[in-house]
């Protein structure tokens, strides 16, 4: 499938069966992903916090987007691979579209960008070039600094009618489908109802939105040293490593 198809086939899942969204960073974990047929592997720029060691995602760059964009893409998934925007690559639409562009010649086949009515017109440029976009409205970790932290969004009737307009300006422009982070169930569920896209739920709370998607290392347990709320391991690779590991240490000192 092309990536044009592959992202019209997420956006005809409104609806339908939900969409199984992971993040993912490397070829092997997505090669793994992919062999279990997760619909969607965006190589998010919650990268820079849990695989390079920044405190968030403001320190992330194009080169290091690229350079991850292009393992995963190495994997040659099935599922729809969505490389994100990193923070100030896409300031203007000019902007947005040559990045677009660098990420999809590295592998990318849709990009991710954060925020609302002030992208619509960025979207516009990127679709027009025949790129599909996904959309994530909500909390925007690219803004946590001027924000002072993860804060739930959606609480009030006000909060909720900016997120739609919001999410009405991207759909307009064209995305695909947009992520929904840390809106409060309520609101994220009859957004979801009543919007022309599918949505892709994290820290929303279960089955309010029209799919999820999870950041792999809270998935798998490998990142112990912060762990979201919301987040629900199915595994504890982290000591699954360290159990490896002294093993490993004990077998060399015996020998
Ligand atoms: O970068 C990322 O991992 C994301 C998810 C939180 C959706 O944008």
């Amino acid at each position: 499938m092309t990536a044009s198809e592959k992202a019209d086939s997420l956006r005809l899942r409104k609806g339908g069966r939900p969409i199984a969204a992971l993040t993912t960073y490397d070829y092997p974990t997505a090669r793994l992903l992919d062999e279990c047929g997760v619909d969607l592997l965006l190589v998010g720029d919650s990268l820079g916090m849990v695989v390079l060691g920044f405190p968030d995602t403001t320190h992330v760059t194009l080169d290091h987007m690229l350079h991850h964009v292009a393992a995963v893409a190495r994997a040659k998934p099935q599922a729809l691979v969505v490389g994100d925007l990193p923070i100030h690559t896409y300031d203007t639409p000019e902007d947005a579209l040559r990045t677009a562009q660098r990420l999809v010649e590295a592998g990318a086949e849709a990009v991710k960008l954060e925020g609302g009515i002030r992208q619509a017109e960025k979207v516009r440029t990127i679709t027009a070039a025949g790129i599909p976009v996904i959309g994530h409205l909500g909390m925007l970790p690219q803004r946590v600094l001027e924000e002072g932290g993860y804060r739930k969004k959606g609480k009030t009737p006000e909060q909720a009618d900016a997120i739609r307009e919001g999410a009405e300006a991207l759909i307009d422009a064209g995305v695909s489908a947009i992520v929904f982070e840390s809106i409060v169930p309520a609101t994220a569920k009859l957004l979801s109802e009543s919007l022309a896209v599918p949505t892709i739920g994290i820290g929303c709370g279960e089955h309010t939105c029209d799919g999820e998607i999870a950041v792999v290392t809270d998935l798998l347990g490998s990142y112990p040293w912060f762990v979201p709320p919301f987040a629900k391991p199915e595994a504890d690779l982290a000591e699954t490593i360290r159990g490896a590991a002294h093993r490993y240490i004990s077998r060399v000192g015996n020998g």
